[in-house]
């Protein structure tokens, strides 16, 4: 077996109070390679120079999951470096601010959003899977939410809690699609899971409503990202602990 560093891709680190460059920051803590990425090349360099000033090994790429071509790019320079990819977060998500009620939401504006975070991730995964392949133990990450589960009473599918209704029904496409591919991939080392970080201060507007603090969120990201041979697939987590969805 190669002592090579495992080698993340974490997508949507565009923000510096956002959840994927903690991820990022996490990972690249345990020695792990990151490749940082954003829509935006100058919001993932800056967020990128930052960790390699803590002397982490921490690289920038575009990255935009709608584009068939950005996906193929970045899965072709890892390839091309690196051969495999040990870990793939996807922490990218679209949404919207408004809240209308579902049966008056704006079909083009959800639409965006499940294109993103249903779409987006599984043209990813499709790009990156021949390299995840390639690993001894690859790991995927869905990023997921509450928003998407039938069982959570306060954030969940049922909630009264104004948010987005094609956030909540995107976040549940995901989950689903997080159970079918870990039964297609019972059989390989490769696990996936879906991951809530929980209600996180990723804004002044979360931290003033009470969001836990953004390393809190993040380390069951990492923890799933990171599970060891006996670790679980096909599972909804918060806190490490499995949600029934
Ligand atoms: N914060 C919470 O309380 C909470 C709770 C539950 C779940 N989550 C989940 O945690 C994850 C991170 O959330 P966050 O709070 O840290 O918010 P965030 O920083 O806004 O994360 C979303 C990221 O997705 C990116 N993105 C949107 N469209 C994209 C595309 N086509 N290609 C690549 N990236 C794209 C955004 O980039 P741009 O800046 O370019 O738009 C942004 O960087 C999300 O999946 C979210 O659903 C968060």
């Amino acid at each position: 077996m190669s002592n090579a560093p495992r080698v993340a891709l974490v997508t949507g680190c565009s923000r510096s109070r956002g959840l994927g460059l903690e991820v990022c920051r996490q990972l690249a803590e345990q020695g792990i390679t990151v490749f940082l990425t954003a829509r935006d090349p100058s919001r993932a360099r800056a967020l990128a120079e930052e960790l390699r000033g803590r002397g982490l090994d921490v690289h920038d790429h575009q990255l935009d999951i709608s584009s068939d071509e950005s996906v193929r790019a970045i899965a072709r320079l890892i390839e091309e470096r690196h051969g495999r990819l040990d870990i793939l977060v996807n922490n990218a998500t679209g949404s919207t601010p408004d809240a209308p009620p579902v049966s008056a939401v704006d079909l083009e504006s959800a639409q965006r959003v499940v294109d993103v975070t249903l779409f987006g991730t599984w043209r990813l995964i499709q790009a990156t899977l021949p390299l995840l392949r390639k690993s001894n133990a690859g790991r995927i990450v869905n990023v997921s939410s509450s928003a998407g589960l039938h069982g959570d009473p306060v954030w969940g599918l049922n909630s009264k809690i104004p948010v987005d209704p094609s956030y909540g029904i995107a976040k549940a496409a995901l989950n689903a699609l997080t159970v079918k591919l870990a039964t297609e991939l019972r059989e390989t080392s490769i696990k996936i899971n879906a991951v809530c970080p929980g209600f996180t201060a990723t804004s002044p507007r979360l931290a003033a409503r009470g969001g836990r603090p953004v390393p809190e969120g993040a380390e069951g990201v990492v923890w799933a990202a990171t599970l060891g041979e006996d670790g679980p697939s096909g599972g909804f987590y918060r806190d490490r602990e499995l949600q029934a969805w």
